[in-house]
């Protein structure tokens, strides 16, 4: 079945034009009332729980539509963050069931459905959104389902396991999960972020200090072997074969975002260690530096000539969301990131003025106009930034012990498959865009995604 855009967006204009805001977030009514706007629009391209249809993904894995299986699971996140943000429970339930549905016959989100471009990021992205749902007090699923920290359990430990680590470039998990998968030869920097995210955010829920040892042992390694380097700017990966040192120097906001949250955290778990504030700062002014011109969030690989793929269409609203929660956990910097969040969805509500109810949103928010574009990644992109501007100092994520009710398992994912059998090769269709950035296979134009571009 091939993507189709909602009836909604059928009638989307092909010209970009200025038009009169629709959205307001001059007070915490407007922006409630935005962001519930938004996500309905959002949800539009949500059709899992429409008979037929598979709960918890969006339409696809290409060809079978846009999206890849792993921005379901972001998707999910996003919601997570506006009921806690905004108090608006309704799209909370097929939020839970998506979330359950995807857990596949290890509980450790890896169904076999997605085998075939499933990565180590892919994963993690499902196993943050299971993490986000603890420490927020998501509703517990029903006792005989698995729980929301065992499943981040299970994700971290599946990632923790000798397995999945090798000595080729001295460490670090690879992309790819099973081993004939296009890109297992490649180790990149979101497969690792993800990983060191998780850590971070296991140790400071559960107090366990084994997480915290897996997340300082890949911040280090992260710089050794140079995708972080000592200006903080996190290139995308490498290849096993050269030892890791043909690195594609393509920077991708996620990147930033998903350190900087897992750094919060290592911050906020150390009671206030020096070491990392002083690596939170760094990074911090990184990204700022090269995703925030005019403090407004631009995605500096693609943005500018609008290469960018489904996947990166949708980054900005996950580094709004983890810059904010780092606000919660990182006082000093607090006031800092929320006067840039501030003037970033600013310009991007002003771009939410296209497609036939004339309040779609855009992706290139700098222009602060409609740019012709939509998409889940465009729509989610805003409400991210928009239920954003809600943090306070009471969302701050719980722990075990001040609050949090999840039930964890340390034991979880010890069901898991290991990929050692012979694995089906992937079709045709899964080879041609494995996962996360399709950018492995763009590795040979390093930075330029000049090729791709339609020249409209
Ligand atoms: C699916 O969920 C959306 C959002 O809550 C809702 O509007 C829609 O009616 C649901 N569809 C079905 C078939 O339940
Ligand atoms: C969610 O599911 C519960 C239990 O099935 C039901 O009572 C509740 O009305 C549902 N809420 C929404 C917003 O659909
Ligand atoms: C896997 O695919 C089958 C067949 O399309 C579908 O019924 C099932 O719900 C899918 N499972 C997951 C976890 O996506
Ligand atoms: C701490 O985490 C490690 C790694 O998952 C686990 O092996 C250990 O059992 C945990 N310790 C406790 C006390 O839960
Ligand atoms: C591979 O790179 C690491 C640094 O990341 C270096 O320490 C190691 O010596 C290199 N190994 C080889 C075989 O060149
Ligand atoms: C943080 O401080 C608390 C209270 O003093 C202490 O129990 C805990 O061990 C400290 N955590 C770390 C990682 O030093
Ligand atoms: C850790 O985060 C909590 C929750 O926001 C905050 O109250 C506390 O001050 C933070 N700890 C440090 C050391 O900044
Ligand atoms: C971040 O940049 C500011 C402004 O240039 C500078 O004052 C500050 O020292 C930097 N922070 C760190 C941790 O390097
Ligand atoms: C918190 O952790 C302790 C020690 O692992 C455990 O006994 C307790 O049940 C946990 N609390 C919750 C709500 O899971």
């Amino acid at each position: 079945m091939l993507f189709s855009a909602s009836r909604l967006l059928a009638a989307v204009v092909a010209g970009a034009g200025v038009a009169d805001a629709v959205f307001s977030i001059a007070t915490t009514d407007d922006i409630k009332k935005t962001a519930a706007d938004v996500a309905w629009d959002l949800m539009q391209y949500y059709k899992g729980n429409e008979s037929g249809q598979t709960p918890g993904i969006l339409p696809g894995p290409p060809p079978a539509g846009d999206y890849y299986w792993w921005e379901g699971g972001a998707m999910w996140g996003t919601m997570i963050d506006y009921w806690r943000l905004t108090g608006d429970d309704t799209y909370n339930n097929i939020t839970t069931q998506s979330l359950l549905w995807q857990v596949g016959p290890g509980q450790d989100y890896m169904p076999p459905n997605y085998t075939a471009s499933l990565g180590n990021d892919d994963q993690g992205f499902w196993g943050m959104t299971a993490m986000l749902a603890a420490e927020n007090n998501f509703p517990n699923p029903p006792s005989d389902q698995p729980q929301w920290l065992a499943l981040a359990q299970a994700v971290f430990n599946t990632q923790a396991s000798p397995d999945r680590h090798d000595d080729t470039c001295n460490g670090g998990l690879r992309w790819q999960i099973p081993l004939s998968n296009n890109g297992y030869n490649y180790k990149n920097s979101i497969a690792n972020g993800c990983f060191f995210n998780l850590g971070a955010r296991l140790a400071r829920y559960t107090g366990n200090q084994t997480y915290a040892d897996w997340a300082e042992k890949t911040w280090v390694w992260m710089r050794s072997v140079g995708f972080m380097d000592d200006n903080y700017n996190i290139y995308d990966g490498g290849h096993v074969e050269h030892n890791c040192t043909d690195i594609n120097k393509a920077q991708f906001s996620y990147n930033n975002g998903v350190y900087l949250l897992g750094a919060a955290y290592m911050y906020n778990y150390t009671n206030g260690s020096d070491v990392w504030l002083d690596r939170f700062g760094k990074l911090y002014n990184a990204t700022v530096k090269v995703f925030f011109p005019n403090n407004i969030a631009f995605e500096v690989a693609c943005e500018e000539h609008m290469t960018c793929t489904t996947d990166m269409l949708s980054f900005k609203g996950y580094v709004h969301r983890w810059m904010a929660t780092a606000s919660t956990l990182v006082p000093p910097y607090k006031d800092q990131i929320l006067a840039v969040l501030q003037t970033s969805t600013e310009a991007a509500v002003s771009t939410c003025t296209g497609g036939a109810n004339g309040r779609i949103c855009g992706f290139k928010w700098s222009s602060k106009a409609y740019d012709g574009t939509y998409g889940a990644g465009q729509q989610m992109n805003v409400l991210g930034a928009v239920s954003s501007l809600l943090i306070t100092h009471e969302a701050a994520p719980v722990t075990n012990t001040t609050g949090g009710t999840s039930k964890g398992d340390p034991n979880a994912g010890s069901k898991s498959d290991h990929f050692t059998g012979v694995v089906t090769p992937p079709t045709a269709g899964d080879k041609a865009g494995a996962s996360i950035v399709t950018l492995v296979i763009l590795g040979a134009a390093v930075g330029t995604f000049g090729w791709m571009s339609t020249g409209s």
